[in-house]
């Protein structure tokens, strides 16, 4: 069905504003004709989110398509957030892996980053998959039409903050943030946030967020899960903790599937406003017990050449860490430290976090004792330094499930890595 469009959009369809434009706003019209959409609707929020971060050699198309939009003057409607930088001189790499980043992978960083700030970037420290933190300044309100694609901040956006916004692909976020229209179809609209699946949590302690978020992603797979019994482990406020948890929880439903939203009975504001009248008639029903959890993570394959090798490094943080995963990180790192009479993690460990969290943490003391520790603070995105495939030969260990699942890393949880950081053991 062909879609209606506002006399406004026509004209920028009919070339009004320019030739580039108008391409533009005919690749929305047609990706949205794609889903069904029937009409274009106005982008709300104040800022936009962009997932392409990296000036890799191969993104010919997308530096040509970034010089047509600033030769024709249209900068982005909003301005915007990135994902993370994929380099940071201070996280461990030897020469050759060096050679590699600099010369074969990212080699267009610095012009990239360039044309980034000519469209739009909110400025020079806007390069992280949470944006949405308080010290990012990136978030969105609810019921805010938003234009982002990277997939563990789509679904937060949706779920947490209950914005509006497809799991679009990269480019497109782009695209509709320079016209400001996205097309209208699923997660924009009332029905496509309508749960098929209710999720009973009944373990007998507080799940593992990233264990959780991996049971429902790969069962469920893009739908939308209304999730029951877990207001038991995390209260009915969303408080920092809270928040962290469903952050994290969020990009294991995202990347061990392809969720785009999720409600949780009780806490995320649109299941408390609507409740049960979120679930559709015949939904769905998978229970989540402490077997079921156990079943999951033992079927998670081992890529590793030997299984018994000794971790080289270890990567906490994807999506990013916030300022309170920071701090209660490093309590317990000293706690568990001192228990076994060491002064210094015994793997080399980098944590990340966006860079204006950062910065506020290396001045607290906390910063200095996580430094004292060994562990490196960094805001580099593990994905992009895993995806060396000289780094990828590395036996690297993560309490990231996405990290997990896109590359060689090996997943372990929170309480196993700390164990590992600060008491050693195999792997
Ligand atoms: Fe963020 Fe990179 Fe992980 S974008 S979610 S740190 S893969």
């Amino acid at each position: 069905m062909a879609m209606k469009l506002t006399k406004e959009q026509k004209e920028i369809l009919d070339g009004k504003k320019g030739d580039t434009l108008a391409r533009v706003m005919k690749t929305l019209v047609m990706y949205g004709e794609t889903f069904g959409a029937t009409k274009m609707v106005k982008v709300t929020s104040k800022y936009n989110h962009l997932v392409t971060s990296f000036g890799l050699k191969a993104l010919g198309p997308v530096y040509d398509l970034m010089n047509k939009l600033l030769e024709a003057g249209a900068k982005s409607g909003q301005q915007f957030s990135v994902d993370p930088r994929p380099l940071d001189k201070n996280v461990p790499a030897n020469f050759l892996q060096k050679l590699i980043f600099k010369k074969f992978m990212y080699s267009k960083q610095d012009f990239y980053e360039k044309q980034l700030e000519a469209l739009g970037l909110m400025n020079k420290d806007a390069f992280t998959c949470t944006a949405y933190m308080d010290e990012v300044g990136n978030k969105p309100k609810q019921g805010d039409v938003l234009s982002w694609s990277e997939s563990s901040a789509v679904v937060y956006a949706n779920s947490v903050l209950g914005a509006r916004c497809n799991r679009n692909s990269g480019i497109m976020d782009l695209m509709g943030s320079v016209v400001g229209f996205v097309p209208y179809f699923g997660l924009l609209t009332d029905k496509g946030r309508k749960a098929t699946w209710i999720i009973k949590v009944k373990t007998t302690k507080k799940p593992e967020a990233q264990l959780l978020g991996s049971a429902i992603g790969m069962k469920v797979m893009e739908e939308v899960p209304y999730v029951v019994g877990l207001d038991k482990w995390l209260g009915k406020k969303l408080d920092d903790k809270t928040c962290s948890y469903l952050k994290n929880f969020g990009a294991a439903t995202a990347s061990n599937g392809a969720v785009g939203l999720y409600h949780i009975d009780k806490l995320t504001p649109e299941a408390k406003e609507l409740g049960k009248d979120l679930i559709c008639k015949n939904a769905k029903e998978y229970v989540i017990d402490d077997e079921e959890l156990e079943r999951v993570k033992k079927d998670y394959p081992v890529v590793w050449k030997n299984i018994n090798a000794k971790p080289k490094l270890c990567f906490v943080g994807c999506p990013h860490l916030s300022l309170q995963e920071l701090l209660d990180w490093t309590n317990k790192l000293e706690q568990n430290l001192k228990a076994n009479g060491r002064k210094k993690v015994l793997i080399p460990t980098v944590f990340t976090t966006p860079p204006a969290v950062l910065k506020v943490f290396e001045k607290l003391s906390e910063g200095q004792k996580l430094k004292s520790f060994g562990v490196i603070v960094s805001s580099i995105c593990p994905l992009m330094y895993m995806n060396n495939p000289l780094c990828g030969k590395m036996p690297v260990i993560t309490s990231s499930n996405k990290l997990r699942t896109y590359t060689t890393a090996r997943y372990y949880t929170d309480d196993e890595i700390l164990e590992k950081l600060t008491k050693g053991g195999k792997a």
